[in-house]
């Protein structure tokens, strides 16, 4: 028999600081501790999951003084849901945090000269800024530990499977299991009322709701997303057709909430939850909506890639342009495009814009976000930046006097920034969603580009998440 293994309690650790990604940081005889969970001031005992010869990753076991910075948070769903994670901080102390990681990463990781860091861009909703949601439709409902332990001491039957169904978020962890929501604090109403209407047509008709383990079930998931000028739209994914029902389930929808200005529904038989390959149906309008930033139009489709939060991307934006320096004379390469939004938020002030994207759709889109604000100016081109950005693509298209680049978050590929360090651009902005790995390749462009300014940007309060906007220019032409 295998022995089972000891488990390590370290007592009273003093939260220090916060970590990348949201970790609290404290310390056990010298030795690093990342503790999930906590916040900077309180002191715990924690159980050791991972002990190394520097670090250790570690849990709360008990919590024997919380935090004085500590508030209550406002969702009954914190803690359980996985989301907004940083609820039990005041807004101001998560911004702190924020733009601290920001410091300590560019200078710890990134080893390079900065400038002072601007403060850093909060929001001024904290609450409602999402335009985008996605919920499960289940059989298989999660039920937090403490409360199952509960159900086994009073001896009741306990099942995660329920004959009602679940409507929420997938629990922290579980692919199979989803935690029932109440409200979500997340996009404005109606989106709470549009999910409980969709779940309470199917309860009371005894429809049933999709289990991924055993792939049955009708009622699958439904995406809202929504503008700031408001305009809704709305994706129901249903496991298999039931035209009666689907019908039914669509009219009443649209009758209940007029001012849904895009209904469609996907029939999704695979295994897997994805409906990138598949093909959304308009029930109802056009199939899009539009969102405004500025002055500019974007078209957003059930598929489409769009910053979550249409405020705050705005003000990214302006940034970036404001970082770029344009004055209508440059060619602008605005590198991991998306659908383009970046570069056609500069279309004003560059003379030339060639935009690259790993994702078709995104690059189809991109090209109609371009025809529908009239610039001809721009030009997309779908494919990876490694492969696309070659010298016979720079000399075809213009040597870069303005880079922007926006990577996902395992940031740029080696090669690419080595290219850029080939193209010598005079200017560079780097928009980040990771402040480690933008360190990471901050410390190679220093060969040849000093960083000149720094702006972080919020654009999700209560997560974890940073954005990063960093301008950096030749070494040789300051
Ligand atoms: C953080 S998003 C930025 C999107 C856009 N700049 C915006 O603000 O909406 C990163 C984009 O990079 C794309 N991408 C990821 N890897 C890529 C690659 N190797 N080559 C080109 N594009 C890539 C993703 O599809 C995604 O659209």
């Amino acid at each position: 028999m295998r022995k089972k293994k000891e488990k390590i309690i370290w007592e009273n650790i003093l939260v220090e600081d916060v970590a990348a990604e949201g970790k609290a940081i404290g310390k056990n005889q010298g030795k690093i501790v990342f503790i999930e969970n906590a916040v900077p001031g309180d002191i715990v005992d924690v159980q050791v999951s991972k002990n190394k010869k520097d670090w250790a990753n570690a849990f709360p076991v008990k919590f024997n003084t919380y935090s004085s910075d500590r508030v209550a948070p406002f969702c009954s769903h914190f803690g359980i849901c996985g989301g907004c994670s940083w609820q039990h901080l005041p807004y101001g102390k998560q911004l702190f945090y924020k733009q601290k990681q920001v410091a300590d990463q560019l200078s710890r990781i990134g080893k390079i000269n900065i400038p002072e860091i601007s403060v850093i861009e909060g929001c001024d909703e904290t609450t409602g800024y999402r335009n985008k949601m996605e919920y499960t439709f289940s059989t298989k409902k999660y039920i937090p530990p403490e409360e199952f332990a509960l159900l086994k001491k009073t001896e009741e039957p306990f099942s995660s499977k329920t004959t009602e169904g679940v409507a929420g978020f997938h629990a922290k962890g579980f692919f199979d299991k989803v935690v029932e929501i109440n409200k979500c604090y997340l996009q404005q109403e109606p989106t709470n009322e549009i999910r409980k209407f969709i779940a309470q047509f199917a309860r009371l008709r005894k429809l049933s709701f999709y289990d991924i383990k055993e792939h049955h079930g009708w009622l699958r998931n439904v995406l809202v997303r929504n503008t700031t000028t408001n305009e809704w739209m709305i994706n129901i994914v249903f496991g298999h057709e039931d035209k009666e029902n689907r019908e039914s389930l669509l009219s009443l929808l649209l009758q209940k909430f007029p001012d849904i200005n895009a209904l469609l529904y996907t029939i999704n038989e695979k295994k897997n939850d994805s409906i990138y390959d598949l093909t959304p149906q308009v029930y109802f309008g056009k199939g899009f909506i539009t969102e405004k930033l500025e002055k500019f139009s974007y078209k957003i489709s059930p598929k489409s890639f769009f910053q979550t939060n249409s405020k705050q991307a705005e003000k990214l934006y302006a940034i970036t342009r404001d970082f770029a320096e344009l004055d209508g004379s440059q060619i602008l390469y605005d590198l991991y495009c998306g659908t383009g939004s970046i570069g056609i938020f500069c279309s004003d002030k560059a003379k030339k814009i060639i935009g690259v994207e790993v994702i078709e759709q995104a690059v189809d889109d991109a090209r109609i976000n371009a025809e529908m604000n009239n610039i001809s100016h721009a030009q997309f081109f779908s494919g990876d930046v490694i492969d696309i950005c070659t010298d016979d693509f720079f000399a075809m298209h213009g040597k870069p006097d303005v880079v922007i680049t926006d990577p996902p978050r395992a940031g740029m590929h080696e090669k690419l920034v080595k290219k850029l360090l080939d193209m010598q651009a005079p200017l560079i902005v780097y928009v980040s969603c990771n402040p480690a790995t933008q360190a990471r390749d901050l410390a190679m462009l220093d060969e040849l580009y000093k960083v000149t300014k720094v702006q972080p940007v919020d654009m999700f309060p209560h997560t974890l998440h940073i954005e990063n906007v960093v301008q950096l220019k030749l070494k040789n032409s300051l």
